[in-house]
Formats: C-alpha cells, structure tokens, sequence
C-alpha cells in the first residue's frame, strides 16, 4: 500500500523568509495538508513573501508569522510560547535559519565574526531545540496520527549541512557551526527516545538558495564544490524539503538522531 505523509499536528518553521530551504519546507507543509504552521524570520520582508505565497494557494491554513533573532533567547521563548499559545501544541519542528559568513580561513576570522556564526547556527537551533522541546516532551502524542506505528509526540529535524561533515577551505566557522548541530541532534535523539520525540537533522550539498546564489562571486566560489559532487549540479530547495518532511512524518517513525545527507554525492567522492 502506498503511505504518505499526513501532518494532523501543528509545525513550525525557523529561517522560513524568501526563497530558501526553510521556505520550501513551509511550501511543503502547506501543500501536504498541515494546517497549523508558525514561520520565523530575521527578515520581516522575506517572511512576508512566505506568508502570502502560503495563503495564495492555501487560504484555509492558520498561520502564525513573527519575524526576529533565534539566537536572541527571548524572542525564541516568546515565539514558542506564542505557537503554543495559538495552536494549543507542536508537533513538527524544522530549525533552519543560518548564516554562512564570508570566505575566511581562522587566522583571518575575527572572534566577533566566529561567536556571529556559532550564535546564529549553533546556539541559535540549540535556543529553539530547547524551547520546542520543553512543549514537546509535556504534550500527549496526537491521536489521529497513523495508528499502525509508534506514537510520535514530536519530531524535530535541523538543518546542518554536508560541511558539518567534510571540511571545506576557508570555512571553519561554518563547518564547525554546524558538527555542532549534527552531534546536538544525536545527544537530543538519545535524550527524547523514551519521551516518542524523533530529532534528525539534514546536511544539504550545495543548494541553489540566496545563501549560494546573491551574485556571481559567491556561485564563481562554490562551483568547485558543484563539479566535486557525482551529480554536478546545486539541489534545489525543494529536494531538501521532501527530505525534511519524510523525517517528520510517521513514515520516518524508526529513523533517530539521523543525519541525512541531500547533497548529490558530494560527500561519497
Ligand atoms: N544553500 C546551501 O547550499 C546550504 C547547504 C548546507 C546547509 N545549508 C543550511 O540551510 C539553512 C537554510 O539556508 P538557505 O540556503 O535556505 O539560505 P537562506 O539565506 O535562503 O535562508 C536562511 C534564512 O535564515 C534567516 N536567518 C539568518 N540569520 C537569522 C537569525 N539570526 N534569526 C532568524 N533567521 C535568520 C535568513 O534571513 C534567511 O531567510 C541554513 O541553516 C544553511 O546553513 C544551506
């Protein structure tokens, strides 16, 4: 029998703005019939475009829309209290905001531009791991999810990235940032097994978003990345997204404290 993905619960979505990954991960909610999402942005702007492309093609869904910092811990808390307050719980939660900094190797890496960074990547998706998981963990699991499978109270998944897992030159902030996320994702996996939440995290390749693709220079950079891996290409957004959801879903039910990587090979070669 084919299964799909159903979402009955409610889901929220950090770094959703613009065109990126979190974007298409709300898309994707919205267009695999959940009807709860809270989206968040450092940019009020880009955050909008979200909003409004969810509620073009599906005005019935209930969204809850509040830009700001998630390295800032108040406005985490003010946020998660806010989604919970709105949807009465929180089922799916994907921490994808980050930022990738310039081209530096350490010994040109001030400490302001390295703490930035490991705030934003790390910090900031240990921040909102913390807070969505304190509601997870006092939540029953939902009734109307597939019955044949393990209750799922909650299902969290960060986005870390394939240089949290190989190194890259003139990065070290980043990579580092994000092996930070990937081993957070494990010792939060163990942690929450016997409560029935899930965390998995993803580790894009190379994917044409904003972060790649602002100009010419930055894709010029990172084309010796795109020829590395087998399929030579940038993933796109979406790809990234299906990932992300089949891990919050209950298809995902026996999958903890995964790092699945969506990068076209590149870590294989
Ligand atoms: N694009 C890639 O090639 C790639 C590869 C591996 C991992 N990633 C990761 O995927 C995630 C999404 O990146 P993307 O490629 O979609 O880039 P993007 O720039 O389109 O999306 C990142 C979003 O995070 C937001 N953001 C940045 N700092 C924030 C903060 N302090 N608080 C709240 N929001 C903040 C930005 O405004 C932006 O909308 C990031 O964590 C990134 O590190 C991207």
């Amino acid at each position: 029998m084919t299964q799909r993905y159903t979402f009955p619960g409610a889901a929220v979505i950090t770094g959703a703005g613009g065109t990126g990954i979190g974007a298409a991960v709300a898309k994707g909610f919205a267009s695999t019939g959940c009807e709860r999402i809270a989206i968040t942005d450092l940019n009020p702007s880009s955050l909008d475009h979200t909003r409004a492309a969810i509620l073009a093609s599906h005005p019935q869904i209930r969204l809850v829309v509040k830009a700001g910092d998630i390295s800032d811990e108040t406005f985490v808390e003010a946020f998660i209290n806010e989604v919970v307050g709105v949807f009465g719980r929180l089922d799916y939660a994907v921490n994808c905001a980050g930022i990738l900094g310039e081209a530096l190797r350490t010994t040109e890496t001030s400490t302001a531009i390295f703490d930035h960074i490991n705030n934003v990547n790390y910090r900031g998706s240990w921040l909102c791991s913390r807070a969505e998981l304190r509601q997870m963990v006092k939540q029953d699991p939902l009734s109307s999810h597939d019955p044949n499978r393990a209750p799922q109270r909650g299902a969290i998944v960060n986005v870390a990235s394939q240089l949290g897992i190989v190194g890259r030159p003139s990065a070290p902030a980043y990579c580092s940032s994000k092996a930070a996320v990937i081993a957070m994702t494990r010792s939060d996996a163990i942690d929450y097994s016997d409560d029935g939440i899930r965390v998995n995290c993803v580790c894009p390749g190379v994917i044409e978003t904003p972060m790649t693709t602002y100009n010419e220079e930055a894709r010029e950079r990172l084309r010796p990345a795109v020829e590395i891996a087998p399929m030579k290409r940038m993933g796109k957004p979406e790809e990234v997204a299906d990932a992300v959801l089949f891990l919050c879903s209950t298809l995902a039910s026996f999958v903890q404290g995964h790092a699945l990587v969506v990068d076209g090979g590149y870590v294989i070669n």
